[in-house]
């Protein structure tokens, strides 16, 4: 297992790149399922997951071509010779769940194993399973699979989400492009990743508007062509470099990075009195001298807050002058980070779903422990601040969601290093 070491940076200056999007690359990869003809995404980031979400595929019977370190993947499901994902494959991660409603979509049947918690929250599947069903599915859960049939395809339904879950309603969409009839999203989730599923969907031949609001309308189509899609910029990785570049100080440019996706992070910023600017193919971000001032956030379903840049900004505001409270309030239990951080020295206390700030001057660098892709990330920050040497251990968690984090963060000046753990 690989572990981390950071010293204390200085202001980080330069240019980083920003990958493809993690949470729609994984979905839009299982939206391809959709198709027997040929589909290349590009920009695809080279990450855990994704190449996981590949291995799937490849269990399916699906031809995937995606040679080391390209950002091409080339997949063509012309023949599946299964419709199982099993325990091991959804398990290690959860977005293999989404392939349940493109094989149900496409050859009337799935079973897949029902996720499990994690360790951010009980995160049920209820809602992906009810839209199924109002879609016409016959759905029983046994043995911890779900077993789903629509032997006569599915068809179209009208269906208000009574929260407006990502998962559930990209899942929905991707079942409805192929489902006889109309559907009609309503209360959908807004979150950009949504759009560009449908973005790729319709490029495809799929017939959906309004995706990316919080209706989105399906017109049944009878089968999908081939394409060529590239994944949207992530906006949460451009988010994290945002916020360690907030900390150190300096100047850096996020090339790929789109910052009318990231209006609730630059308000959040502006107010703790960091530059935060769009500039041509990408956002600048900029903090010189001057402390930082406290910020109080409440974590929101697009476009409020992200809960998946809430430990980043947490890990920002120890170090802020003053106190700052953050709310988390899509996840129950997203604050892992927060008695790590408190290692490195940081002030956080915690009352249910509320973590109270109190900035301090410095982090001092110690050893501590990644548990998940988020709170991993928001030690690293830490650890670019903290005076001496910080080690972050169990950093797969990082590799699930960061394409090269320690070469980008190190060629702004960062002084990250990575070893095999002894232990
Ligand atoms: C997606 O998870 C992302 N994952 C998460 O990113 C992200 O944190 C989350 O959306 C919110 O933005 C992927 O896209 C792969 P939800 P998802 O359904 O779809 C409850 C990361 O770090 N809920 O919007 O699972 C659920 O328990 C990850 O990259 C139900 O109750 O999120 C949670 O409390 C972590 N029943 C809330 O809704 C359901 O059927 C939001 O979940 C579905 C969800």
């Amino acid at each position: 297992m690989d572990k981390l070491t950071l010293k204390a940076s200085g202001p980080l200056s330069g240019k980083i790149p920003i990958a493809g999007a993690k949470n729609s690359a994984l979905k839009l990869m299982a939206a391809a399922i959709l198709t027997d003809q040929e589909v290349v995404l590009n920009n695809l980031p080279n990450l855990a997951d994704t190449r996981f979400m590949a291995r799937l595929l490849d269990s399916l019977g699906i031809e995937t071509y995606w040679p080391a370190s390209s950002s091409t993947l080339r997949m063509r499901s012309a023949e599946l010779t299964s419709t199982i994902a099993p325990y091991d494959l959804v398990r290690k991660m959860r977005a293999t769940f989404n392939v349940l409603g493109p094989l149900l979509a496409r050859v009337g049947h799935a079973t897949v194993s029902v996720p499990g918690g994690c360790a951010i929250g009980a995160r049920p599947v209820d809602l992906h399973l009810k839209a199924f069903e109002a879609m016409g599915a016959d759905i029983v859960i046994e043995e911890g699979y779900v077993k789903a049939a629509a032997l006569r395809g599915l068809h179209g339904a009208d269906i208000t989400f009574p929260f407006p879950s990502v998962g559930a309603t990209e899942h929905a969409m991707m079942g409805a492009v192929l489902a006889r009839g109309h559907t009609r999203l309503q209360n959908a989730a807004c979150e950009p990743e949504i759009a560009d599923i449908a973005n790729f969907l319709n490029s495809l031949g799929a017939k959906i508007t309004g995706a990316g609001t919080s209706c989105i309308e399906i017109e049944g189509v009878s089968s999908l062509g081939g394409g060529e899609y590239a994944t949207m910029g992530d906006r949460i990785e451009a988010g994290t470099f945002m916020i360690a570049v907030a900390a150190t100080g300096g100047d850096v440019t996020f090339a790929g990075a789109n910052l009318g996706h990231l209006d609730a992070l630059a308000a959040a910023l502006r107010d703790a009195g960091v530059k935060v600017e769009g500039v041509e193919g990408g956002v600048r971000v900029s903090r010189s001298g001057s402390g930082l001032k406290p910020v109080d956030i409440d974590t929101r379903p697009y476009p409020g807050f992200p809960t998946d840049l809430q430990a980043q900004f947490m890990a920002l505001m120890t170090i802020a002058d003053g106190v700052s409270t953050i709310r988390e309030n899509i996840f129950e239990n997203r604050f892992l980070h927060a008695p790590e951080l408190n290692r490195l020295g940081a002030n956080i206390s915690i009352r249910g779903s509320e973590a109270i700030v109190h900035g301090v001057g410095r982090l001092k660098g110690a050893p501590v422990m990644a548990t998940d892709l988020r709170a991993s990330v928001s030690l690293v920050i830490a650890g670019l601040v903290a005076e001496g040497q910080t080690t972050i251990n169990r950093v797969y968690h990082l590799d699930r969601g960061f394409e090269n984090l320690e070469a980008k963060l190190n060629a702004c000046g960062a002084q990250i290093e990575r070893s095999a753990d002894s232990d």
